[in-house]
């Protein structure tokens, strides 16, 4: 047998998308020693590939590089800047098929999820070419004869960013794109259970034309990573997505050097169900906030609330369709729920899991370790939880479905604020004066009512609390890119 690493492990089309690399400066580096981070597919646990361990001073050099390349990249125009994007998004898209096997293979999400993301992504590479075209100044009326007042707005510079292998493309694609679009170049350390998907993106930049050093893929420990993001004086901007616990280290990292910050974190969302609702369309809704990518959102439906004068025959319905859910490898056209991303996830929610049943909880559905891999979960429903248990107040991250009841609108809407977190939140009403009602108190950043998906590039994803702080997407989301500059001018 040969001992030869095979040349096309994933079968792509084009082999070439596969880097075993860092990428700095538009080059593909290996890794110079064996300092390398091995790379698996969590459905099977077989090997796809290496990415170097980038020491400190390889990180730095990545730095230097992104400086020499800022100035250049901001004295052209954003119409030249969108250009080059445009293309890179089009060759995502026509790349996608490959992209979408690199992702599946590396992250375990149906494959029809991993072409959502791909899309995704380049949504948020398209708009944020356009809106690079509407980054307007101001000029505010004087207060004193002879005086102008201008305000500009400036890219803030060099950026970094750290992302999560949730989603391995789309968390990076609206941090960088907005970056680019006005002016900024980004460093980008994916997560090291799915780098080469960011790498791949790195392959088709190449080919859009986008100039050294503007988007560079760091690959390697997220602290050694993290310390120099956090405390290199050139880096103007850091972006995070991922826990709030890491969240908050890298906020009191970045201090050191008083950055421009933004940080997307963890989330608890409640997704309540009044009495007045579609039922057919809240399980749908519910379905897809709560089973997408298997569970492991930031914006999954984390505690469901129903109301009692519909409770039983909501379960009824939902029961029924997630029991149709098909388990298996993303790879299969098929598959609905791919594995969770490791051993220590799977743990933890059958951890959840158990400790609820243990204090009252009742399983409706689901609960076991399915047979196609150790690492896939059946979709499960748990009955009859309350907020004492942990699965309250912990992210589940896993294809649990916790169900609680409610009588009172006042009462679901203090116990769905009761909680650290504040990113997405969700109902379904039909009722419009208690639409208004349960949206404007409802603590999080991001409502969805009468709908469990609300991800976009044209909206604002964000949260306040202890999930973070900043937009990402849409008109608001540039800003986070831009400087304010006031330019007072005597003309006397
Ligand atoms: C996340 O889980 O952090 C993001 C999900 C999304 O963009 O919909």
């Amino acid at each position: 047998m040969s001992d030869k690493k095979p040349t096309n492990p994933l079968n792509l089309k084009n082999p070439k998308l596969l880097q075993q690399a860092s990428f700095i400066n538009n080059e593909f580096k290996p890794a110079k020693s064996s300092e390398t981070i091995a790379v698996h597919n969590p459905f099977n646990g077989k090997f796809i590939g290496s990415i170097p361990s980038l020491s400190v001073a390889e990180i730095e050099h990545a730095v230097d590089c992104a400086l020499m390349a800022q100035a250049d990249w901001a004295s052209k125009t954003a119409f030249a800047r969108a250009k080059i994007l445009h293309a890179w998004a089009d060759l995502i898209d026509a790349h996608k098929e490959d992209l979408a096997i690199i992702m599946t293979s590396e992250q375990g999400k149906p494959i029809k999820e991993s072409r959502g993301e791909i899309d995704y992504a380049c949504s948020y590479i398209r708009f944020f070419a356009e809106e690079g075209k509407r980054i307007y100044g101001d000029i505010l009326p004087a207060d004193k004869d002879g005086m102008r007042y201008i305000v500009l707005k400036q890219p803030v510079g060099v950026c970094a960013c750290i992302t999560p292998w949730n989603f391995p493309v789309a968390m990076f694609a609206r941090k960088v794109a907005p970056a680019l679009a006005s002016g900024s170049v980004m460093l980008v350390k994916p997560a090291s259970q799915t780098p080469f998907s960011a790498l791949a993106f790195g392959v088709l930049a190449v080919s859009a034309g986008l100039p050294k050093g503007v988007f560079q893929v760091i690959t390697g420990k997220a602290d050694t990573v993290g310390q120099v993001f956090t405390k290199n004086a050139n880096i103007a901007k850091f972006s995070f997505t991922g826990s709030t616990e890491v969240g908050k280290k890298l906020m009191a990292q970045c201090s050191q050097t008083v950055k421009k910050v933004s940080l997307e974190l963890g989330g608890n969302a409640p997704f309540i169900v009044f009495d007045d609702a579609n039922l057919d369309s809240a399980v749908d809704g519910l379905i897809a906030s709560k089973y997408r990518n298997a569970g492991q959102t930031c914006v999954c439906a984390n505690r469901i609330y129903l109301h009692t004068a519909i409770k039983d025959e909501f379960i009824k319905l939902y029961q029924q369709k997630v029991e149709q859910l098909i388990v298996g490898n993303g790879l299969d056209e098929t598959t609905d729920i791919g594995p969770l991303i490791n051993q220590a996830t799977m743990d933890k929610a059958l951890t959840l899991m158990q400790n609820a049943m243990d204090q009252g909880a009742t399983l409706v559905t689901g609960g076991q370790i399915h047979n196609r891999s150790k690492l896939c979960l059946t979709p499960t429903i748990l009955d009859n939880v309350n907020e004492n248990m942990d699965i309250a107040t912990t992210e589940i991250f896993a294809p649990i479905s916790a169900i609680y009841h409610f009588d009172d609108e006042k009462d679901v809407i203090r116990r769905a604020n009761d909680t650290i977190f504040g990113l997405a939140c969700y109902f379904y009403t039909n009722d419009l004066a208690r639409s208004w009602r349960v949206s404007q108190q409802l603590e999080y950043g991001m409502v969805g009512q009468n709908t469990g998906l609300i991800s976009t590039a044209v909206a604002p994803f964000g949260g306040i609390k202890q999930s973070g702080f900043g937009r990402e997407g849409s008109k608001y989301g540039i800003e986070e890119y831009l400087n304010l500059k006031y330019w007072a001018i005597n003309i006397d």
